[in-house]
């Protein structure tokens, strides 16, 4: 068997920055070499610089990073930090009148914070979880819409050191409550409801659901009014905002707490199992926050920056809450829709705020690219200035309109891989100092040490040659445990090749310049719209009804999602004549959204009397993949329990 994976997709273009976008750039070709060099000669020893030099510390740290315990690693443990400081605090003199969040709701409502009004929320609000009984190492889970409230609340932990567990407002109840339980959250915060696509997200709705079910750990509620359409307040638990603030002071000493003292916690898929908390650390997780903001996105002070994720993914941790802010730089933060009221909407918020960096999903640019160029030519995009994607690879065809379309071939495109456990950018280019091609995230960061290894773990030195993509030494704002489940944690991310490296998870390959290109996950967690889903997630979800008895799911490439979610269910009672039944179709994907949310409903639903499976028992994913992209079934298929069930699975029968 072949150690490698062949690759068949060939892209040559490249694009070099444009001189003037050079010209400015904090980082070019020469102080790039200079970074790669320090990085090269003194690996902790250029964290650690850029530690003192970026951060501002208590108490400053003597220790770089101990690997005495590893694969535990830890970074600067002994100083003391406050990320909400270095976030707010240390800006206030020379920046206190800067705005540091612009926002505008998607019925258009439009507010600004300066950061001495940042400073002045966050304290008021640090104070309050105090009042409501919060202190250091308290899990506080926020489901909230993206509104400067969300950035408050987890300012406002990071202040008190309490850690949060953001859960996406997209989830449901359901997943909301495994998620507290989990955490064993004391506190939640929330909204009565969010904007989006015309239509109130029912966030408390669903908070009162969750709780109603379990979530035994929660004492009390905060609700931010947004929307304010009716709710119902649970006396004794449920407490407004405005009400939890009224008489609050607007000072709030920071925590000083160690460098390693756990910031967030956020849930992410995985191929087995239930989701698992990711946990970041303070310092570590900032700086990376911190310079990739620099380096990748070539901050300035007079920037606009357009994260469009919401804060409850990681790129909405990283580049929305922590790494603009850590730099005083001025944020755009969006409630709603990307196509509310039409596929203008992101177009029309860079016209109207002046964006000059803008970054976003490769399945947002696909969607928006089908609705044509019309909406973004009727806007004037002249104040951007640079470009960026994140989420899943981005095929060239839709960086060439990002590039030509959005750009005007003026803007270098950052390509930006990481993950929810790398806590910042890892591959991503340096917009001013060098060569981009369509559909790569092109080489590591200074100080980041990626490689590509085969099924042995040892280094694929082969252009062209796939295998999985590992980092070799730690980074500062590398994943530390999984909530609850260290065991998890290192089999996962170390288990693979005996601890030597931290394995991604993704395939990738080098070319000939060495630029990396992805190709996808090893394992079995689909990424539908730059989101990871785990496809057992999703098939625990489909059990849970009481008509299934069983289910698969796989994806299946799509166009616009990146991946399309193909699910392969037998039912308990008899099978639908023709193994098609558009009711109970609509009925299970409705029941998925309430079981997990709405980006988890299956695609394409196929009943059969049976799953393949192997002599052992295990379900044949790769048949079913090959079924559900609609290509010949080329594999062996004898060991099959029972064949005829093929004709059922490819719906011919
Ligand atoms: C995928 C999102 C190709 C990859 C920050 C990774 C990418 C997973 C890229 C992490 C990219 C992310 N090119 N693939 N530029 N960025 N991915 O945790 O499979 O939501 O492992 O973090 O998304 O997803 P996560």
């Amino acid at each position: 068997m072949s150690k490698t994976i062949d690759s068949t997709l060939q892209e040559d273009r490249t694009f070099n920055p444009a001189i003037e976008f050079t010209k400015n750039a904090r980082i070019n070709a020469e102080k790039l070499a200079e970074l790669r060099q320090a990085a090269a000669q003194d690996h902790e020893g250029f964290w650690g610089n850029l530690a003192k030099s970026e951060l501002s510390w208590h108490k400053p740290f003597s220790k770089l990073c101990d690997s005495s315990n590893a694969p535990h690693y830890t970074w600067f443990e002994d100083g003391e930090i406050n990320v909400s400081y270095n976030c707010i605090d240390r800006h206030l003199e020379t920046h206190g009148n800067k705005t540091a969040i612009i926002f505008e709701g998607e019925p258009g409502d439009v507010k600004k914070l300066t950061y001495q009004q940042l400073y002045t929320e966050t304290c008021q609000f640090a104070n309050a979880l105090k009042a409501q009984g919060i202190q250091k190492g308290d899990r506080v889970v926020i489901y909230m819409p993206m509104i400067p409230e969300a950035v408050i609340a987890m300012q406002a932990c990071a202040r008190i050191g309490a850690i949060h567990s953001v859960v996406f407002g997209g989830f449901s109840a359901e997943s909301l409550k495994d998620r507290i339980e989990d955490a064993g959250a004391k506190m939640l915060i929330t909204a009565d409801g969010g904007n989006r696509g015309g239509k109130i997200v029912e966030l408390k709705k669903a908070t009162d659901k969750a709780l109603a079910e379990g979530c035994p750990s929660i004492n009390s509620v905060i609700v931010y009014q947004r929307t304010a359409h009716p709710i119902t307040m649970q006396p004794g638990r449920d407490i407004w905002w405005h009400d939890a603030i009224e008489g609050q002071a607007t000072d709030c000493t920071p925590a000083w707490v160690s460098s390693e003292h756990p910031l967030f916690l956020l849930y992410t898929s995985g191929s087995t199992g239930k989701p698992k908390g990711v946990q970041h650390s303070s310092g570590g997780y900032l700086l990376n926050a911190a310079v990739t903001m620099q380096w990748v996105f070539d901050i300035h002070e007079s920037d606009i920056f357009f994260c469009t994720a919401d804060v409850g993914w990681i790129t909405g941790h990283t580049y929305v809450t922590y790494g603009p802010l850590a730099n005083a730089a001025t944020i755009v933060m969006y409630e709603g829709g990307p196509v509310f009221p039409d596929a203008g909407r992101f177009w029309k918020l860079c016209q109207d705020h002046q964006i000059t960096i803008f970054y976003t999903a490769p399945t947002a640019i696909r969607a928006l690219m089908k609705t044509g160029d019309d909406f973004p030519n009727s806007y004037d995009l002249s104040s951007i200035r640079l470009l960026g994607t994140v989420g899943e690879p981005i095929n060239p065809e839709a960086w060439m309109w990002y590039h030509r379309t959005i750009g005007k071939e003026k803007c270098p495109i950052v390509d930006t891989w990481w993950q929810t456990e790398t806590g910042a950018h890892m591959l991503s280019p340096i917009p001013g100092a060098m060569a981009t091609k369509p559909g790569s995230c092109t080489l590591a960061l200074p100080g980041i040490d990626a490689e590509i290894v085969d099924t042995s773990g040892d280094p694929i030195t082969a252009p062209n040659k796939g295998g999985s993509l590992v980092i070799k030494k730690p980074w500062p704002s590398m994943i530390r445990t999984i909530w609850g489940d260290d065991a998890r944690y290192q089999k996962t991310y170390w288990g693979e090749f005996d601890n030597r490296y931290y394995v991604a998870g993704d395939n990738a390959r080098r070319d000939k310049d060495g630029y990396f290109w992805i190709m996808g996950r090893t394992d079995d967690v689909l990424n539908v719209s730059g989101h990871r889903l785990g496809t057992m997630e999703i098939e625990s979800a489909l059990v849970a009804n009481p008509k299934v008895a069983e289910a698969a799911v796989v994806g299946r490439p799509d166009e616009l999602k990146g991946e399309a979610i193909f699910a392969y269910v037998v039912l308990k009672g008899q099978r639908p004549e023709g193994g098609i039944d558009e009711t109970l179709t609509l009925e299970l994907r409705n029941w998925v959204a309430e079981q997990i949310g709405p980006i988890a409903k299956p695609d394409d639903m196929r009943f059969a009397d049976n799953l393949p499976k192997t002599r052992s028992g295990k379900i044949m994913r790769r048949l079913l993949r090959t079924i559900a992209k609609g290509e010949e079934i080329t594999s062996d298929t004898s060991t099959l329990e029972n064949e005829s069930i093929l004709d059922q699975l490819q719906g011919k029968a």
